[in-house]
């Protein structure tokens, strides 16, 4: 018999559910030895070599921005995944992987996702649509002829989708996510402090003191890194308000793709949406004040799913055991 599995490519994060509706979840990241042309190291082990790898060595992340950047890296980031994590090596030649893809990326981007998952020897790959998913997920009643707003706000890139009567309505997504905002923070730092601090240390502030509000101060840490004019290594006290500039525009961007995504919905799905509000998806919903910020430049009730990372997985587990990933099949 063929096995079935659910898998979410994102960004930060490869998620997979088998059959008994187990999660696995593993950062995605691969570490390649370049000379002796193996791998070195995937997910946790993987991370944690991200900006320390020696010369003979190179980190990869084969997902940007939701789609595949380097589909060979993702391949074998995958096979070593269902080998090592998941036990089904030899198994995968009758293994049929069910990937949540975001709804608006193009053909070609739909290929490549599917041609890096079949580089990891499966039998079959079929698509389906992440914003579904999320709304399965999150318990939203997606096949009501009621419209509803689902935004799932990942690692890589933060998307909204109007889903009424169990379709996607209208969707728009942005290339920003938690990534991009790291990145402005550690921008930031240097900026105010004269500080260059890394990347995973910037985004342990955001989950830390990162706040979307001026009034949630969440205190403050002491940060290492290299002083910008000595070039030596030098310490900083970051506060929530040293970060709340680049937190206030991710919001900001937020808030602007969700009303161009107004604009373009009919009347009635908007009254919809302003009567049930917006549900929150996505591992950056987990962001002090998010949601308040959100609801303060909308003017829309917000709603935080449940486990808000895990939702778009969970919701294909719901799919694949009801047979509704056919229905939902990217044709
Ligand atoms: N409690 C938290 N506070 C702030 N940010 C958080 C928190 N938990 C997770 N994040 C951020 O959420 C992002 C990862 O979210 P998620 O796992 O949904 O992304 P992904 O699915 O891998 O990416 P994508 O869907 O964009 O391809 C990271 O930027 C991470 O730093
Ligand atoms: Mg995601």
């Amino acid at each position: 018999m063929p096995r079935k599995i659910g898998l979410d490519l994102g960004t930060d994060y490869i998620r997979i559910v088998d059959e008994s509706g187990k999660i696995y979840r593993a950062p995605s990241v691969i570490v390649m030895d370049k000379y002796a042309e193996c791998i070195a190291a995937v997910g946790d082990s993987a991370k944690k070599m991200l900006g320390r790898t020696p010369d003979h060595m190179e980190a990869i992340r084969p997902i940007r921005e939701g789609v595949v950047a380097d589909g060979r890296a993702c391949s074998d980031l995958l096979r070593t995944l269902f080998e090592q994590q998941l036990n089904i090596g030899g198994m995968l030649s009758r293994t049929e992987v069910v990937v949540s893809a975001p709804g608006g990326i193009s053909a070609m981007q739909a290929t490549n996702i599917k041609q890096a998952v079949y580089g990891a020897n499966v039998r079959k790959v079929t698509l389906v649509d992440a914003s579904i998913c999320a709304a399965v997920g999150s318990g939203l009643q997606y096949r009501n002829v009621r419209g509803c707003m689902v935004l799932d706000l990942g690692g890589g890139m933060s998307s909204a989708a109007v889903i009424s009567m169990g379709d996607v309505a209208q969707f728009g997504m942005i290339p920003v996510g938690g990534d991009a905002l790291d990145l402005a923070i550690v921008d930031r730092i240097r900026l105010e402090k004269g500080l260059t601090i890394g990347e995973q240390l910037a985004e342990y502030l955001k989950r830390t003191i990162g706040s979307a509000s001026p009034l949630m101060t969440m205190g403050e840490k002491t940060v290492i890194g290299r002083e910008e004019k000595t070039k030596k290594i030098g310490e900083a006290r970051v506060a929530s308000a040293d970060i709340l500039q680049p937190v206030s525009e991710y919001v900001k961007a937020l808030a602007a793709m969700i009303r161009r995504i107004l604009a373009d919905t009919p009347p009635e799905l908007c009254a919809d949406i302003g009567d049930f509000g917006i549900m929150l998806t996505g591992g950056m919903s987990g962001l002090n004040g998010l949601a308040q910020a959100i609801r303060n430049l909308t003017r829309i009730r917000i709603t935080m799913a449940h486990q808000p990372q895990d939702v778009v997985i969970k919701g294909l587990n719901a799919l694949i055991q009801s047979g509704g990933d056919a229905k939902y099949a990217r044709r």
